[in-house]
């Protein structure tokens, strides 16, 4: 049996598998089972039941479980397979478990480009939920060995797919008719977005997801934000230069591309340095800055 089949069988038995995506691994479970769902929320340490993504291989697919308006079909088709999740009013009649979409009366549905993740989601021919594959509110994992180290003796069996491409979640745009929000940046730029259906509106006030909770991403480090040098004692993730003894560099040239696929996997090291604080220098907000600056300000903030 090859990877795919036993992934596809250990799913289809409601079994969890951790999957390779082009943003980071993903938990992934049978998104119509709903005993499936309950394990993945039992797995990450989830507080609360949060909704999931739904994995589909296509828009073809995406249709099938949500009415999508034509701005958001317009989204798909440029950017399918690719780092963009959709939220859109979910179908009734949507194999998708309620579980998955936390009871709400929408659903959050992406197309994954990486081939492990597409191959395996047209071996089981049904929606995969997957979360990031980490702990609740810890760094999200952008290799197949960050993914195995957060869930130890307890990881369900994993697809090795390389080092994820983006390393950075998916951009997440809400849908109400035909207005369309920003619900969370990521690894596609807002300005690209923009460029095919226009201004999107901020997201709405209050905690609607985890990635939204203020203390999200963290290291075990405490993060220090728009450092421009490190103090003593302190490790530095630099951004535009070289890195100093004791600190990584996002991208020397300032390229925002190569900083969001560096982000998790440079954060992890420099934790595992043991350092009590990560300085880390400012970061320009255009383009990927956004979805880089929103993760680190969750990392840098308060936990309870
Ligand atoms: O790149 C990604 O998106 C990765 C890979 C594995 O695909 N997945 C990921 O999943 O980041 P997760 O569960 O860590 O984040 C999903 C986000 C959450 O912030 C969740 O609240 C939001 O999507 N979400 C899901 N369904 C939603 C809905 N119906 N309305 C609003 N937000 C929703
Ligand atoms: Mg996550």
């Amino acid at each position: 049996m090859s990877d795919i089949e036993k992934a596809a069988a250990a799913l289809l038995c409601g079994e969890l598998v951790i999957m390779p995506t082009e943003t980071v691994y993903g938990l992934a479970g049978d998104a119509t089972n709903a005993a499936a769902i309950a394990k993945i929320y039992a797995l990450k340490g989830r507080p609360q039941f949060n909704p999931l993504i739904a994995h589909v291989p296509d828009l073809d697919e995406a249709l099938r479980h949500a009415a999508l308006p034509s701005s958001a079909k317009k989204l798909a088709e440029a950017f399918w397979p690719g780092p963009l999740t959709i939220v859109a009013q979910r179908r009734a009649d949507s194999s998708i478990a309620e579980l998955a979409c936390a009871g709400l009366t929408s659903v959050a549905l992406r197309a994954p480009s990486h081939p492990v993740a597409q191959e395996l989601l047209r071996a089981i021919k049904r929606p995969l939920a997957a979360p990031s594959a980490n702990r609740s509110g810890r760094i999200s994992p952008t290799n197949s060995e960050a993914a195995r180290s957060e869930f130890g003796e307890a990881a369900p069996l994993i697809l090795e797919g390389g080092a994820c491409a983006h390393g950075l979640e998916s951009t997440i745009i809400g849908f109400e008719h035909d207005q369309a929000r920003l619900l969370r940046p990521g690894a596609i730029a807002r300005e690209a977005i923009e460029a095919l259906i226009g201004p999107l509106a901020a997201a709405p006030v209050g905690v609607h997801a985890p990635g939204m909770l203020s203390s999200h991403y963290a290291p075990r480090a405490r993060i220090r934000l728009n450092a421009t040098a490190p103090e003593a004692g302190e490790a530095y993730l630099a951004f535009g230069s070289t890195a100093p003894h004791r600190g990584l560099s996002l991208s020397e040239t300032g390229d925002l591309t190569e900083a969001a696929a560096k982000l998790y996997a440079h954060l992890r090291a420099l934790d595992a340095l043991g350092a009590d604080i990560i300085a880390v220098a400012p970061i320009p907000m255009h383009g990927l800055g956004e979805a880089i600056n929103d993760r680190l300000k969750r990392a840098a903030a308060p936990r309870d």
